[in-house]
């Protein structure tokens, strides 16, 4: 089976996706450096704690365990965070990516699964958004990933590096059966705070609603974490057959209000949720919906465990687990 390394990968979605690529077959190795990850979340035998700046770490394990390709998650993800320590998020998310893609280019690793975001296409009216929408990223963050996008796609232009840039939507639910789930902090997303509301009984501040959409909310497209691991093991098996560098969104293309995942979250659990209405969250756009045709069309990924009501139970199952 194909020797796969994973960074980042003792975060939410790499550990996911750690799981999955371990059930499906694939041998795996983990570079984190557990500054936001959980070593329980990854087999202890595949972790390697240590940091993507380490240029000859990196090269030691991909030579040594003959990786065929490379899952690269690990990065600062926190929007707000990231307009206040704009420096930290380049330095972390982009020169980080650099030394990454050097240590590969170094030891002839030349197939490489990115971890984008719908934060590249920033506060747009197009709904939902295709993959070759124009580039307008509303924060740092977002604009740490264009440019890792825009470094990838002249290195393959240039260099012979094949690249799958997949741009997350909303990434939620958990495999409360593998014992992972969702475990930021400070926790910012919006399930994870619906359920600490329940669970404290402060209420969760919803950011507007005055937003111009049907119940004033602001509308995201929520995506299993486990579809979403899914999809880089459908980009990887793309890589491995010799497929060319591409880019797709990763949603269901369903868009849900706050307040319809606040009702389901209640529905759900069969608790009421406290909560208040609040201003609006700066840089918040109204409606984010990705358009996921092409990554249906081209890999034949689809969302199987993407219903609203399945997120909530699986995360829920892992937010109450004993
Ligand atoms: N929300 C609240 N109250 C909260 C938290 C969130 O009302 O306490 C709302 C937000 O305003 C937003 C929705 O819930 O309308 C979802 O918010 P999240 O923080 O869960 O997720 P975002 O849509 O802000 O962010 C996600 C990813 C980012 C990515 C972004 C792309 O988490 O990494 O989509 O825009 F950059």
């Amino acid at each position: 089976m194909p020797r796969i390394l994973v960074t980042g990968g003792a975060g939410y979605i790499g550990s996911h996706t750690v799981h999955q690529l371990r059930t499906q077959g694939f041998d795996t190795i983990v570079v984190d450096d557990l500054s936001k990850g959980h070593a329980a979340s990854v087999p202890a035998e595949a972790l390697h704690v240590g940091s993507i700046f380490d240029r000859s770490q990196l090269i030691e394990i991909l030579c040594g365990e003959r990786i065929d390709a490379v899952v690269h998650f690990a990065a600062f993800i926190a929007v707000g965070e990231s307009t206040r320590e704009p420096q930290r998020y380049f330095h972390n998310n982009v020169s980080g990516s650099l030394a990454l893609l050097s240590a590969m280019s170094e030891a002839g690793v030349n197939k490489l699964v990115f971890s984008s975001t719908a934060a590249v296409y920033g506060n747009i009216d197009v709904s939902p958004i295709p993959e070759d929408t124009r580039y307008d990223p509303a924060n740092p963050y977002g604009e740490t990933k264009v440019m890792v996008e825009r470094v990838l796609h002249w290195l393959d232009q240039c260099a012979g590096l094949r690249s799958v840039r997949l741009r997350y939507f909303n990434a939620c639910g958990a495999n409360p059966d593998a014992g992972l789930g969702e475990r930021h902090d400070p926790e910012t997303h919006l399930i994870p705070l619906l359920f600490r509301a329940i669970l404290t009984g402060k209420p969760i501040t919803l950011f507007g609603d005055d937003y111009p959409t049907p119940d004033g909310t602001c509308i995201r497209d929520y995506i299993h974490v486990d579809d979403l691991a899914n999809a880089h093991i459908a980009a990887l098996k793309h890589l491995l057959e010799g497929g060319s560098s591409d880019v797709f969104n990763v949603g269901t293309g369903e868009g849900l209000s706050v307040k319809e995942v606040l009702a389901a979250v209640e529905r759900v659990t069969g608790r009421k949720v406290p909560h208040v209405i609040g201003p609006r969250r700066e840089g918040d756009p109204a409606r984010l919906v990705a358009d996921s045709t092409k990554l249906r069309r081209a890999l034949g990924w689809q969302p199987v465990r993407s219903t609203l009501d399945d997120i909530i139970r699986d995360a829920w199952t892992f937010e109450t687990r004993a």
